[in-house]
């Protein structure tokens, strides 16, 4: 009979099984109700005295060893079940996700080309990288015209003919000399002049130029083309156009919006008059229209050019340039909510 046990407790030993239904089945047939376990201590009373102590400790052997056999399987199971399953549990609380959030240029510049596209203007880009016709030649600014001056530019040394755009009406030359009237096209882009980096000024900042060259094109679009924008953008339709001069447009006038003039912020950002110029703007130069091919016999059409910073700035109340490229993650955090 002990012998018997004995080899019992070797075969539970070597038992082992990936299958749950062959570890219950192994518990029943030692552990359950009428398991062999159950009958080896039925025949405890049978058992001659003296062998009884020996006897128990067998049977006690046996069962301890079927226990922990089944114990361990389950656990293997269990575990292998867990590595198995590609979700893992899916009742888990989620990881939370950290939202970025848009950059102040980035938000500034969808707003106004979504002002723009809904009253039929394309969006056109061109190169940071210019050539000296499309940046000045072709805009009515030939070598030596002193106007040049009015934008520090950053040429490339080896070769004077390549510059860093100073402005966004390059896009303008690209766009006419590529495509003929009517056009509609607005030119979002970086552009970059050579100057003292400080709280308001920069060496690289953004511009949108717009640009309407049809028939019969005249100062009134213009000025509703911009009362228009400065509505939608800021909320104010007032605004006044300044005599002024750039050589690619004739006439030419700075853009002003009447701000107000009804909190302390009001006074500060118009120093103390009410308006704040937000650009240029003015009556394409025949020259230029020729330049790009376009005959300005037939065609007529307008400009403009809008600092995107000083509008984020505006808007976000932002009171340094350089926090829009310094890359803060604590500044651009603010910008979560915005749209
Ligand atoms: N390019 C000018 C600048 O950077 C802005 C500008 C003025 C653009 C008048 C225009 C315009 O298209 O008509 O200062």
């Amino acid at each position: 009979m002990i012998d018997k046990i004995k080899e019992h407790i070797a075969e539970v030993e070597k038992f082992t099984t990936k299958a749950k239904e062959d570890i219950e089945n192994f518990r029943i047939k030692y552990l359950g109700k009428k398991g062999l376990l159950k009958e080896f201590f039925a025949e405890f009373k049978n058992v001659p005295n003296e062998q009884k102590k020996e006897f128990g400790q067998i049977v006690n052997q046996l069962q301890k060893a079927a226990q922990e056999k089944v114990n361990a399987l389950k656990e293997v199971l269990e575990n292998n079940v867990e590595e198995k399953s590609v979700y893992g549990d899916l009742t888990r609380p989620a990881e939370p996700i950290e939202i970025g959030a848009r950059h102040p240029i980035s938000l500034v510049k969808n707003q106004i080309t979504d002002i723009f596209s809904r009253i039929g203007f394309n969006v056109s880009e061109g190169p940071e990288i210019e050539d000296d016709w499309h940046n000045f030649t072709a805009l009515n600014l030939p070598e030596y015209h002193p106007a040049r001056d009015m934008q520090d530019t950053f040429f490339i040394q080896t070769n004077p003919d390549i510059l860093l755009r100073t402005h966004t009406s390059s896009v303008q030359v690209r766009y006419m000399e590529n495509n003929q009237p009517p056009i509609r096209t607005i030119s979002p882009g970086r552009v970059y002049r050579n100057e003292v980096i400080s709280a308001r000024s920069h060496c690289f900042f953004h511009q949108i130029e717009g640009l309407y060259i049809d028939k019969d094109v005249s100062f009134a679009d213009l000025k509703q083309t911009l009362q228009h924008f400065t509505k939608e953008m800021f909320g104010k339709s007032k605004i006044r156009l300044r005599p002024s001069y750039f050589p690619f447009t004739e006439p030419s006038a700075e853009i002003d919006v009447y701000w107000g003039l009804e909190t302390e912020t009001d006074h500060k950002i118009t120093k103390g008059t009410g308006w704040l110029e937000i650009g240029g703007c003015g009556m394409v130069d025949p020259n230029v229209l020729t330049n790009c091919g376009i005959d300005p016999e037939e065609y007529s059409g307008f400009a403009f050019g809008v600092g995107i910073d000083r509008i984020a700035m505006l808007l976000h109340q932002i009171g340094d340039i350089r926090l829009l490229s310094e890359n803060d993650v604590r500044f651009l955090a603010q910008f979560k909510s915005a749209l």
